[in-house]
């Protein structure tokens, strides 16, 4: 019986979690793709590192000695950073190969060169581990919602920072202490700026806009905020009015437009994110014909990530040499223009005194803190004249806390 045969590039997290499972999924790899699947080599840089692999896998930090391999049906790919990856993974394409990647920050940047090449070569790639780790979300787009139109995508896609905003809430600590304590347990780099300012979870809503819409916006209209400057203080007015800070990046194509935002924004104890904490990712998407579907799960870690990559395998390999990519169809939303719609708001710094015929007044924490309903424009306008201090917008539908406020407004 003929055999796949794959290369696994990097054996950090991720690597060694791919290694480790084709092991123990053996039986249930030949099962479904029919052939064994074994591991011909791994590529590393630090030749001096003790490793647990098998001796007659070739372990080596050049290359050419892969590309050179007599078989090679897959290339999973584990390393870090846009390059040397991008060149490695060109080789690969150019070799016969297919390729399996989860790193996002070189994918979000070059997946389309990597995509057109691979058709040239007639291989699939694989990049389920880009986005959310170990939930399913780019299969779920892929292959599942081919005839639905797709109208919103919206996601918790960075796990330090959803640990961050739940230590601060649960814990009641600052932000420097809730990020030091995500660098201890290894969920947070010593240079926490991709996670906490947004561009991981950037990066990953590129990508997924590709797939559920076919196509990005321009990276220079996307409005990109961190979590670093919430406050414990801002968290616990929130609280008190039943709201909590997500960290989300949305995605919806309105009139031939992708509009897109990665940023804190609140949601009420009825939105499907308002119990996503810790290091879990979630990702909702809003479709026509099934209506909202919600994944929850592991963001990353090293079997979560060996998950979406070895789903990929079974992808790639059953796909050849079809490579189908993304997800054309969908759903124009006629949206009223941005900025003119009546949003939820959490604002700070706005007198209950202040009157305003356009505002409504939904709920009060404190006597500067509330939910107010406006436009976009509106506050806007607040903020110049600093009548309010800072206000974030309010996913979903909000329910307020105390019985002689109103019923559940709803703004989606
Ligand atoms: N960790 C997660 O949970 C997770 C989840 C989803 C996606 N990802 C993505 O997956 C990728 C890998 O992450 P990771 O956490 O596994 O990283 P990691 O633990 O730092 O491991 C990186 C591996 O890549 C190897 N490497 C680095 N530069 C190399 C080079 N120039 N040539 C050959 N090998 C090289 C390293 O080799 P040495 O061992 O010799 O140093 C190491 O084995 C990243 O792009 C990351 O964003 C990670």
């Amino acid at each position: 019986m003929s055999v796949i045969k794959v290369a696994i590039l990097g054996f950090g997290t991720v690597g060694e979690g791919v290694y480790k499972t084709i092991q123990s999924h053996a039986e249930e790899l030949e099962r479904v793709l029919g052939r064994k699947v074994e591991v011909a080599a791994i590529l590393i840089k630090n030749k001096q590192k003790k490793r647990n692999i098998n001796e007659d896998v070739l372990i080596t930090s050049d290359f050419n000695e892969i590309l050179s391999l007599p078989q090679l049906d897959v290339v999973v790919e584990a390393i870090v950073g846009k390059e040397p990856t991008l060149t490695l993974l060109k080789q690969a394409i150019q070799r016969g190969s297919h390729i399996i990647t989860a790193n996002k920050e070189m994918f979000a940047h070059h997946g389309n060169e990597l995509f057109e090449l691979a058709e040239r070569h007639k291989v699939s790639i694989g990049f389920e581990a880009t986005v959310a780790g170990g939930i399913p979300v780019i299969q779920t787009l892929r292959q599942l919602l081919n005839v639905n139109r797709v109208h919103t995508v919206q996601g918790i896609l960075n796990g330090t920072s959803n640990f961050i905003l739940t230590e601060m809430r649960e814990k009641k600590q600052s932000f420097a202490d809730a990020l030091s304590l995500a660098q201890k347990k290894g969920y947070a780099e010593v240079d926490p700026t991709n996670d906490v300012e947004g561009f991981d979870a950037f990066y990953k809503t590129m990508i997924l806009s590709r797939i559920a819409f076919g196509e990005e916006p321009n990276w220079q209209d996307v409005e990109r905020v961190g979590i670093s400057s919430i406050t414990s203080e801002l968290i616990e007015t929130a609280e008190k009015l039943g709201l909590r800070f997500k960290h989300i990046a949305s995605i919806n194509k309105t009139c031939s437009h992708i509009n897109a935002a990665v940023k804190p924004v609140l949601v009420g104890k009825s939105h499907p994110f308002y119990s996503v904490e810790g290091v879990e990712n979630a990702v909702n998407v809003h479709s026509d014909i099934v209506g909202r579907i919600t994944l929850q799960g592991p963001g990353a870690g090293m079997f979560p990530t060996a998950s979406a990559v070895i789903e990929d395998l079974v992808y790639v390999c059953q796909n050849q040499p079809s490579n189908k990519n993304f997800t054309i169809t969908t759903a124009e939303n006629n949206e009223v223009k941005k900025g003119n719609k009546i949003e939820l708001w959490l604002i700070q710094g706005l007198s209950k005194n202040y009157h305003h015929p356009l505002i409504t007044w939904v709920a009060q924490a404190t006597d500067e803190a509330a939910v107010i309903q406006a436009t976009r424009e509106e506050i806007e306008e607040l903020l110049i004249q600093q009548k309010a201090t800072c206000c974030f917008p309010i996913l979903g539908e909000y329910e307020p806390e105390s019985k002689n406020q109103e019923e559940t407004v709803a703004i989606l």
